[in-house]
């Protein structure tokens, strides 16, 4: 039950200078940091880890908005992290995603605006999805010795 995931905090986030904030909701949460690092990914990367996004009509706006400038890239780990991550996340459109979730009250982005501009919906976070993703990309963007094992407080009181 316990799991890793991949989360970007995008450049939308980094420059609005919340990283501290979005962070601390994950923390708050009991999630452990596993690995951590702040990055400037070129377009070929953003092919790999946007790969099944490539042929889609928002492709150009997403790598255009990933590669701007740089991310906050980190493996969380937890009990069902990929799952529990995405519900502190939110869903993809802003405009849309309750309050209480990272898109919800950080950003309200719709798709009605940002497809008529044809730029990429800016909702702060990257999030795997599913399990097989974080995998995949926890792979992508960090090494093993990267990534660390240490006990938290909150592992008394979760485990
Ligand atoms: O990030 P999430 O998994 O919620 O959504 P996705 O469907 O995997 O799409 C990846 C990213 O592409 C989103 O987070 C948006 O930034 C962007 N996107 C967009 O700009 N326009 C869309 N119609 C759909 C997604
Ligand atoms: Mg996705």
């Amino acid at each position: 039950m316990i799991e890793r995931s991949l989360i970007l905090i995008k450049p939308d986030g980094v420059e609005r200078g919340i990283i501290g904030e979005i962070l601390s909701r994950f923390e708050k949460a009991g999630l452990k940091i596993a690995g951590m690092r702040l990055v400037h990914i070129d377009e070929k990367f953003a092919k790999k880890h946007y790969k099944a996004h490539i042929d889609k009509p928002f492709y150009k706006g997403l790598e255009k908005m990933i590669t701007e400038g740089p991310v906050v890239a980190m493996v969380l780990e937890g009990l069902h992290a990929v799952e529990i991550i995405r519900k502190i996340v939110g869903p993809t459109e802003p405009r849309t995603a309750p309050p209480g979730t990272i898109r919800g009250d950080y950003a309200h982005h719709s798709y009605e605006y940002t497809d008529k501009k044809g730029i990429a919906v800016k909702n702060l976070i990257h999030a795997s999805g599913t399990k097989k993703e974080a995998d995949e990309e926890i792979k992508l963007w960090f090494s093993e010795s990267d990534l660390f094992d240490y006990e938290t407080v909150h592992e008394r009181h979760v485990f």
